[in-house]
């Protein structure tokens, strides 16, 4: 266990979940954007900061934001903390009626941008809450208990964010309940990623989505899904762009996104190997083979937005392997 008062470092990646066919159920951590985070085991009895629950029978949890963005700092309210709640409810290794987490966060990830802004939240303080503690918890418990601040952020715990936020690379979630996370391969990929300045609520983007599917439609859907996994593992680049469509999710959500059509066609004709929208919008990515082509990319989607008079931001990243890190 880390020393009472001492400060941890924390860095939890963005991740792009769905990887455009597998709703729910795939996604990957890019390098770049991630949150920052701070974390330290205090003493409940003096805790200076003053926002422990007031009852000593309840966790004690005080959060601290950085930024600007005047996220909730109730620990139930915040993903973070409802996160970090779900660990100390089950964790039996410690007191929580006389310790508990002061956890500062530093979002660099833009809320409701769609690559994961909460699951960074959620995965970063539970994986330094573990390490806190001695490590008393497999990642897949982490990956549960983090789960609880997606339930705050959209209503339902989904873990395509989570899972590869915690394990890195690309994850396939095979099932939530119970949790069976399998980390695919990739070959190397670039990612290029255009965050329109608009906001886009997850739970918006997933009220809006039909809730029976054609059969027609769910065979070509889990072709592409066992494709997309296949091409990962094969390092079959053809593959994998060929597999990058999703005949159910797109076709509704990508309406919310102005230019999504456009820029689609744009992005393939400079060379990407595919893409979509990213998670739940509004932010849309493209896998490249070759750096040069996703800075190509990143161009057309910079020639698009500007053309719509859309402020925008953009990345050209690789495929993060680490997940959440813990600077020592
Ligand atoms: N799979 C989720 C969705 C990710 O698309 O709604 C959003 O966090």
């Amino acid at each position: 266990m880390i020393p009472i008062n001492q400060w941890i470092k924390i860095k939890a990646p963005a991740t792009v979940a769905n990887m455009v066919c597998g709703f729910d159920i795939l996604g990957f951590a890019v390098n770049n954007p991630y949150d920052e985070m701070e974390m330290r085991l205090v003493n409940r009895s003096d805790n200076q900061l003053g926002s422990v629950l007031g009852n000593v029978d309840k966790p004690a949890i005080t959060i601290i934001n950085i930024d600007d963005y005047n996220l909730p700092t109730a620990p139930e309210k915040n993903v973070a903390g409802a996160a970090l709640i779900a660990l100390m409810e089950e964790c039996t290794t410690v007191d929580f009626s006389t310790l508990g987490f002061e956890v500062k966060i530093n979002k660099l990830i833009k809320p409701g941008s769609g690559v994961g802004s909460s699951a960074a939240s959620s995965a970063g303080a539970v994986v330094g809450a573990n390490y806190l503690l001695g490590n008393p918890f497999s990642k897949d418990d982490l990956v549960r208990f983090a789960m609880n601040g997606e339930k705050v952020a959209s209503g339902v715990k989904h873990a395509d964010n989570i899972a590869p936020c915690i394990h890195g690379g690309v994850t396939l979630v095979r099932s939530i309940f119970p949790l069976e996370v399998i980390a695919l391969p990739s070959p190397t990929l670039f990612v290029t990623i255009v965050h329109p300045q608009i906001e886009v609520r997850t739970a918006d983007a997933r009220s809006i989505l039909k809730q029976n599917v054609q059969l027609k439609d769910a065979i070509k859907q889990w072709g592409n899904i066992a494709g997309l996994v296949a091409g990962l593992m094969k390092g079959d680049y053809d593959l994998i762009g060929r597999s990058l469509e999703d005949v159910i999710i797109e076709p509704i959500r990508s309406i919310l996104i102005p230019g999504f059509d456009d820029l689609k066609k744009a992005c393939k004709a400079a060379g990407a190997l595919g893409g979509g929208i990213s998670g739940s919008g509004p932010s849309i990515f493209f896998l490249s083979k070759e750096k040069q082509t996703a800075l190509a990319v990143e161009q057309e989607m910079k020639k698009l937005y500007e053309g719509l008079g859309l402020a925008h931001h953009t990345y050209v990243t690789t495929i993060n392997q680490e997940g959440v890190t813990i600077e020592k």
